[in-house]
Protein backbone atom coordinates (compact mmCIF):
# COMPACT_ATOMS: atom_id res chain seq x y z
CA UNK A 1 0.00 0.00 0.00
CA UNK A 2 2.84 2.67 1.09
CA UNK A 3 4.55 1.82 -2.08
CA UNK A 4 1.55 2.43 -4.10
CA UNK A 5 0.31 5.62 -3.08
CA UNK A 6 4.67 6.41 -3.81
CA UNK A 7 3.96 5.21 -7.04
CA UNK A 8 0.23 6.95 -7.34
CA UNK A 9 1.93 10.59 -6.42
CA UNK A 10 5.47 10.05 -8.38
CA UNK A 11 3.53 9.67 -11.40
CA UNK A 12 1.21 11.83 -11.19
CA UNK A 13 3.77 14.40 -10.60
CA UNK A 14 5.79 12.99 -13.67
CA UNK A 15 2.97 13.56 -15.60
CA UNK A 16 2.03 17.04 -14.86
CA UNK A 17 5.47 18.21 -15.15
CA UNK A 18 6.11 18.88 -11.29
CA UNK A 19 9.56 18.92 -10.07
CA UNK A 20 8.38 16.87 -6.74
CA UNK A 21 5.31 14.79 -5.15
CA UNK A 22 5.56 17.51 -2.53
CA UNK A 23 3.56 19.61 -4.95
CA UNK A 24 0.45 17.59 -3.67
CA UNK A 25 0.85 18.14 -0.36
CA UNK A 26 0.56 21.85 -0.79
CA UNK A 27 -2.04 21.92 -3.44
CA UNK A 28 -4.49 20.17 -0.30
CA UNK A 29 -3.79 22.60 2.22
CA UNK A 30 -4.35 25.41 -0.31
CA UNK A 31 -7.85 23.54 -1.45
CA UNK A 32 -8.69 23.19 2.52
CA UNK A 33 -7.91 26.13 4.32
CA UNK A 34 -7.82 28.75 1.55
CA UNK A 35 -4.53 29.03 2.82
CA UNK A 36 -3.12 31.46 0.04
CA UNK A 37 -5.07 34.32 -2.35
CA UNK A 38 -4.89 35.87 -5.71
CA UNK A 39 -2.32 38.76 -4.88
CA UNK A 40 -0.71 37.16 -2.02
CA UNK A 41 2.78 37.79 -1.26
CA UNK A 42 4.46 34.00 0.35
CA UNK A 43 7.31 32.63 1.44
CA UNK A 44 8.94 29.26 0.54
CA UNK A 45 10.85 27.96 2.61
CA UNK A 46 12.91 24.52 1.94
CA UNK A 47 11.52 25.13 -1.84
CA UNK A 48 13.94 22.90 -3.71
CA UNK A 49 12.95 21.03 -5.74
CA UNK A 50 10.45 23.42 -6.62
CA UNK A 51 7.15 21.90 -6.16
CA UNK A 52 5.55 23.65 -3.87
CA UNK A 53 6.89 26.69 -5.58
CA UNK A 54 5.19 25.93 -8.80
CA UNK A 55 1.35 25.67 -7.14
CA UNK A 56 2.08 28.30 -4.56
CA UNK A 57 3.11 30.32 -7.92
CA UNK A 58 -0.21 29.05 -9.58
CA UNK A 59 -2.56 29.83 -6.40
CA UNK A 60 -1.21 33.86 -5.86
CA UNK A 61 -1.36 34.17 -9.56
CA UNK A 62 0.33 37.32 -11.47
CA UNK A 63 -0.46 40.24 -9.27
CA UNK A 64 1.12 37.83 -6.66
CA UNK A 65 4.85 37.19 -5.55
CA UNK A 66 6.60 33.51 -4.28
CA UNK A 67 10.28 34.17 -2.29
CA UNK A 68 11.51 31.10 -2.54
CA UNK A 69 14.64 29.86 -0.34
CA UNK A 70 16.18 26.51 -0.25
CA UNK A 71 20.10 25.74 0.79
CA UNK A 72 20.04 23.36 -2.63
CA UNK A 73 19.07 24.72 -6.42
CA UNK A 74 15.89 24.31 -7.72
CA UNK A 75 15.32 21.52 -10.45
CA UNK A 76 14.02 23.70 -13.08
CA UNK A 77 13.74 27.23 -13.36
CA UNK A 78 10.75 28.55 -11.38
CA UNK A 79 7.74 30.45 -12.64
CA UNK A 80 8.06 34.27 -13.11
CA UNK A 81 5.94 35.60 -10.08
CA UNK A 82 8.41 32.73 -8.32
CA UNK A 83 11.96 35.15 -6.80
CA UNK A 84 14.12 32.24 -5.91
CA UNK A 85 17.25 32.64 -3.08
CA UNK A 86 19.62 29.73 -2.57
CA UNK A 87 20.75 29.99 1.28
CA UNK A 88 20.53 28.99 4.60
CA UNK A 89 17.80 30.11 6.56
CA UNK A 90 20.28 30.68 9.77
CA UNK A 91 22.07 33.11 7.55
CA UNK A 92 21.99 37.07 7.94
CA UNK A 93 22.23 37.16 4.11
CA UNK A 94 19.07 35.49 3.92
CA UNK A 95 17.13 37.67 5.82
CA UNK A 96 18.60 40.72 3.98
CA UNK A 97 17.22 39.13 0.86
CA UNK A 98 14.06 39.26 2.01
CA UNK A 99 14.05 42.29 3.61
CA UNK A 100 15.27 43.39 0.24
CA UNK A 101 12.38 41.32 -1.61
CA UNK A 102 9.70 42.78 0.70
CA UNK A 103 10.63 46.65 0.68
CA UNK A 104 8.67 47.63 3.17
CA UNK A 105 5.52 44.95 2.73
CA UNK A 106 4.92 42.09 4.91
CA UNK A 107 3.88 38.54 4.12
CA UNK A 108 0.24 36.91 3.67
CA UNK A 109 1.76 33.58 4.27
CA UNK A 110 4.70 31.17 5.49
CA UNK A 111 5.31 27.95 4.46
CA UNK A 112 7.85 25.70 5.63
CA UNK A 113 8.80 22.32 4.43
CA UNK A 114 12.17 22.27 5.28
CA UNK A 115 13.43 19.06 6.42
CA UNK A 116 17.08 18.10 7.60
CA UNK A 117 18.67 14.90 5.87
CA UNK A 118 17.08 12.11 7.65
CA UNK A 119 19.24 9.89 9.88
CA UNK A 120 16.80 7.44 10.58
CA UNK A 121 17.47 7.80 14.43
CA UNK A 122 13.89 9.42 15.18
CA UNK A 123 14.71 11.27 17.85
CA UNK A 124 17.36 13.06 16.43
CA UNK A 125 15.33 13.75 13.04
CA UNK A 126 12.81 15.13 15.25
CA UNK A 127 14.48 17.59 17.17
CA UNK A 128 16.30 18.71 14.00
CA UNK A 129 12.61 19.54 11.68
CA UNK A 130 11.51 21.09 15.33
CA UNK A 131 14.45 23.32 14.94
CA UNK A 132 13.86 24.50 11.26
CA UNK A 133 10.05 24.61 12.70
CA UNK A 134 11.07 27.27 15.42
CA UNK A 135 13.24 29.24 12.61
CA UNK A 136 10.21 29.52 10.54
CA UNK A 137 8.19 29.96 12.84
CA UNK A 138 10.02 33.29 13.92
CA UNK A 139 9.88 34.09 10.39
CA UNK A 140 6.34 34.39 10.39
CA UNK A 141 6.21 36.38 13.86
CA UNK A 142 8.34 38.84 12.21
CA UNK A 143 7.22 39.31 8.41
CA UNK A 144 3.09 37.94 8.67
CA UNK A 145 0.66 40.38 8.40
CA UNK A 146 -2.48 40.50 11.09
CA UNK A 147 -4.35 37.69 9.52
CA UNK A 148 -1.80 35.86 7.21
CA UNK A 149 -1.37 32.29 7.68
CA UNK A 150 1.77 29.81 8.32
CA UNK A 151 2.63 26.44 8.05
CA UNK A 152 5.39 23.93 8.79
CA UNK A 153 6.39 20.16 8.60
CA UNK A 154 7.93 18.57 11.47
CA UNK A 155 8.65 15.21 12.74
CA UNK A 156 6.71 15.17 16.25
CA UNK A 157 9.19 13.87 19.10
CA UNK A 158 9.84 14.91 22.82
CA UNK A 159 9.55 18.83 21.91
CA UNK A 160 6.00 19.03 20.03
CA UNK A 161 4.02 20.23 22.34
CA UNK A 162 6.10 23.17 23.26
CA UNK A 163 6.19 24.03 19.55
CA UNK A 164 2.07 23.80 19.36
CA UNK A 165 1.98 26.05 22.44
CA UNK A 166 4.08 28.93 20.76
CA UNK A 167 2.15 28.50 17.32
CA UNK A 168 -0.80 28.73 18.92
CA UNK A 169 0.18 32.06 21.20
CA UNK A 170 0.49 33.83 17.62
CA UNK A 171 -2.46 32.41 15.57
CA UNK A 172 -6.49 32.08 16.43
CA UNK A 173 -6.52 28.91 15.06
CA UNK A 174 -3.79 25.58 15.30
CA UNK A 175 -4.18 22.18 13.57
CA UNK A 176 -2.03 19.36 12.36
CA UNK A 177 -2.93 17.42 9.73
CA UNK A 178 -1.23 15.02 7.85
CA UNK A 179 -1.91 14.99 3.82
CA UNK A 180 -2.83 12.34 1.68
CA UNK A 181 -0.08 13.22 -0.84
CA UNK A 182 2.85 11.91 2.47
CA UNK A 183 4.01 8.87 2.19
CA UNK A 184 2.17 6.41 4.68
CA UNK A 185 5.64 5.25 6.09
CA UNK A 186 6.48 9.04 7.09
CA UNK A 187 5.65 10.95 10.32
CA UNK A 188 5.85 13.98 9.33
CA UNK A 189 3.26 16.38 10.05
CA UNK A 190 2.13 19.86 8.59
CA UNK A 191 1.28 22.67 11.66
CA UNK A 192 -0.77 24.85 10.48
CA UNK A 193 -1.42 28.72 12.01
CA UNK A 194 -4.43 30.27 10.54
CA UNK A 195 -5.22 34.02 11.33
CA UNK A 196 -1.87 35.32 12.68
CA UNK A 197 -3.17 37.28 15.95
CA UNK A 198 -0.26 40.01 15.55
CA UNK A 199 -0.90 40.54 19.82
CA UNK A 200 2.56 39.55 20.93
CA UNK A 201 4.53 42.40 22.87
CA UNK A 202 8.07 42.91 22.54
CA UNK A 203 8.55 40.69 19.86
CA UNK A 204 11.47 42.76 18.05
CA UNK A 205 13.37 42.06 21.30
CA UNK A 206 12.76 38.30 20.97
CA UNK A 207 14.23 37.75 17.55
CA UNK A 208 17.58 36.03 16.77
CA UNK A 209 20.10 38.37 15.59
CA UNK A 210 19.82 36.86 12.28
CA UNK A 211 16.74 38.38 11.07
CA UNK A 212 17.23 41.65 9.34
CA UNK A 213 14.73 44.41 10.86
CA UNK A 214 12.34 46.04 8.97
C1 LIG B 1 11.46 17.92 1.60
S1 LIG B 1 12.53 19.04 0.85
C2 LIG B 1 11.43 20.29 0.29
C3 LIG B 1 10.60 19.92 -0.91
C4 LIG B 1 9.98 21.15 -1.57
N1 LIG B 1 9.05 21.83 -0.70
C5 LIG B 1 9.28 20.83 -2.86
O1 LIG B 1 8.09 21.10 -2.95
O2 LIG B 1 9.91 20.39 -3.81
C6 LIG B 1 13.28 19.83 2.24
C7 LIG B 1 14.23 20.95 1.89
O3 LIG B 1 14.60 21.68 3.08
C8 LIG B 1 15.86 22.28 2.79
N2 LIG B 1 16.51 22.80 4.00
C9 LIG B 1 16.93 22.08 5.08
N3 LIG B 1 17.55 22.88 5.96
C10 LIG B 1 17.52 24.15 5.45
C11 LIG B 1 18.03 25.41 5.90
N4 LIG B 1 18.72 25.51 7.04
N5 LIG B 1 17.80 26.51 5.14
C12 LIG B 1 17.14 26.38 3.95
N6 LIG B 1 16.64 25.22 3.47
C13 LIG B 1 16.84 24.11 4.20
C14 LIG B 1 16.63 21.14 2.14
O4 LIG B 1 17.73 21.61 1.39
C15 LIG B 1 15.55 20.47 1.27
O5 LIG B 1 15.62 20.86 -0.08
Amino acid sequence: MAYERKDRYYRKAKEQGLPSRASFKIEEIIQKYHFVRPGNFVLDLGAAPGGWAVLLAKAVGPQGKVFALDLESLAKPPPANVSFFQGDIREEKTSTWLKEQLAGKKLDAVCSDMSPKLSGIFFKDAYISTELAELALEMARFWLKPGGHFVAKLFPGEEFPAYLKKVRAAFTSVKVVEPEASRKTSREVYVLGLKRTGQERNLEGSLPFIFAKS
